[in-house]
């Protein structure tokens, strides 16, 4: 037996389409999947594509060393599955786990299998189903001689911008990190999006169609990216039923599936501020709490938006808010993943990353040109004190400084972008107001304090 270059266990939306990729690019491909039913069907639609209903058979498929991808729910099916899996396969065999891992959990997975003789690569997968079949963004982590396995088969199936979107990122959990920031900045442009939506068509009163045409006028300048391709998208679909826009009839009900918090705790832990993805999160958080806004809008009323103080200017302010608070998700996603980097001991590259995020993935745009060019050439502390961005973010402020006064004033919550405008304010500032922080700490809990005018730790009794 054998003969097929790859097998792929999780005949889900994006193992399907990752099949077909792989088929497509002249690979065989061995699949499996725990309900037979799901295989059955999809291999009748496409005999090229080898069905197994065992994992011995689906093991005697493939040449060796045996390259297998799984692509299943993250969690305890993947655990499952490769406790089934692994004593089928041979020393120097590759198991890849493509699915939305915990990094932490890729870490402990890669211990066990390596004291196996197995590679195991954690990989995140970006781009959805389309990307997925078209050719996703793939950020690899794991032991180098087992990339060196399948290197030239992810290469191929990669979306391609300035070369393949498929980088090796580091061991271990580096790839599974990398994707997790990734969909943290997703969350974080995503509310931003959602707060130019309302400022629009609530404090601005502007029709759907108006703010379509805005969100398009945008995409064509520095916001270009595919996440306000597809808002466009979205906004033009109307509900043939009813003849009005599809979006006014969806549920203001935001999920999350765990990505954007697990960066927020990460970041926690690791002490690196990233109140915009934080506020992203927490905006999901309140929008499923349905029953108690409609309770507090009641009891406390909600704030009816003055239109008299949108005027014809304030468009151009969010679009100058939207852009300083989109760089600085970006910034907040890269200097999580800089200390995360040390932290782990994954050398991760942050150029190579920002790069293979210019195709197939989610959060692909064009500002990702400049962000490479500022990674690789100035190698900056944070994005937003290189030479580019900075000079991006001083000509904004004015602007966005405004666009954060009206929402506030008419009442419209953009905790996004209000947090990049603070994040910004803090992080440039000379001085914080942590000198009475320390003095209260020392006050109530004799935590001692330092001083700007000598060296030492010093405890003062503040009562006397
Ligand atoms: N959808 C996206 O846009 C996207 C993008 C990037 C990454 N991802 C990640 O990719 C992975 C797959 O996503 P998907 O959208 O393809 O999911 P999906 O459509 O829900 O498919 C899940 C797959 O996992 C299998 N599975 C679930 N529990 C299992 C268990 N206990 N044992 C064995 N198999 C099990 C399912 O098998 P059955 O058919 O038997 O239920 C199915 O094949 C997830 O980790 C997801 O987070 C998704």
């Amino acid at each position: 037996m054998g003969g097929k270059n790859i097998g792929l266990i999780g005949l889900g939306v994006m193992g399907q389409s990752l099949a077909l990729n792989l088929q497509r690019h002249g690979f065989g491909v061995a699949v499996f999947n725990r309900t037979p039913q799901k295989t059955k069907e999809f291999t009748s639609r496409h005999p090229e594509i080898m069905p197994t209903y065992s994992l011995e058979a689906f093991v005697r498929e493939l040449d060796t060393p045996r390259r297998v991808l799984l692509m299943l729910t993250a969690g305890p099916a993947v655990d499952e599955t490769i406790r089934a899996l692994t004593p089928l396969l041979s020393r120097g065999d590759v198991v890849m786990d493509g699915g939305n891992s915990f990094f932490q959990d890729t870490e402990r997975r890669a211990q066990n299998l390596e004291a196996q003789g197995l590679h195991f690569l954690g990989i995140g997968v970006s781009g959805g189903e389309e990307g997925a079949l078209k050719g996703p963004c793939l950020m690899v982590g794991g032991p180098t001689e087992g990339y060196g396995q399948v290197s030239r088969i992810l290469t191929k199936i990669a979306a391609q911008a300035d070369g393949p979107c498929c980088e090796y990122l580091g061991p271990r959990g580096a790839g599974h990190y990398v994707k997790m920031v990734h969909n943290a900045i997703e969350y974080a442009i995503i509310q931003i999006i959602a707060e130019a939506y309302d400022f629009l068509t609530r404090a601005g009163e502007l029709e759907i169609s108006k703010v379509r045409e805005i969100f398009d006028e945008w995409n064509h300048g520095e916001l270009g990216s595919f996440l306000f391709e597809i808002a466009v998208e979205v906004l033009g679909k109307m509900d043939e039923e009813k003849r009005v826009p599809l979006v006014t009839l969806v549920s203001d009900r935001a999920g999350q599936k765990g990505t954007g918090r697990w960066a927020s705790q990460n970041a926690m832990d690791l002490g690196v501020p990233v109140p915009t993805i934080d506020a992203a999160v927490a905006a999901r958080n309140l929008s499923a709490m349905k029953d108690e806004r409609l309770n507090a809008a009641k009891v406390l009323g909600t704030s009816r938006p003055p239109t008299s103080r949108f005027h014809a200017g304030s468009v151009e302010s969010f679009r100058a808010a939207v852009e300083a608070s989109v760089i600085v998700s970006y910034a907040q996603g890269f200097h999580l993943m800089s200390r995360a980097s040390e932290h782990y001991g994954y050398s991760i590259p942050l150029g190579k990353v920002a790069r293979i995020w210019k195709g197939g993935c989610i959060i692909r745009a064009k500002m990702l040109d400049p962000i490479t060019h500022a990674l690789e050439t100035e190698e900056p502390r944070n994005l937003i004190v290189s030479t580019e961005f900075a000079g991006r973010l001083i000509p904004l402020d004015p602007k966005w400084r405004e666009a954060v006064k009206q929402a506030k004033a008419a009442g419209i919550p953009i905790p996004a972008i209000n947090a990049s405008l603070d994040y910004c304010d803090a992080y440039r500032s000379e001085r914080l107001p942590a000198n009475i922080i320390q003095a209260l700490r020392d006050r109530f809990g004799a935590h001692g304090y330092e001083r700007i005018d000598k060296a030492g730790n010093f405890h003062t009794n503040w009562s006397n």
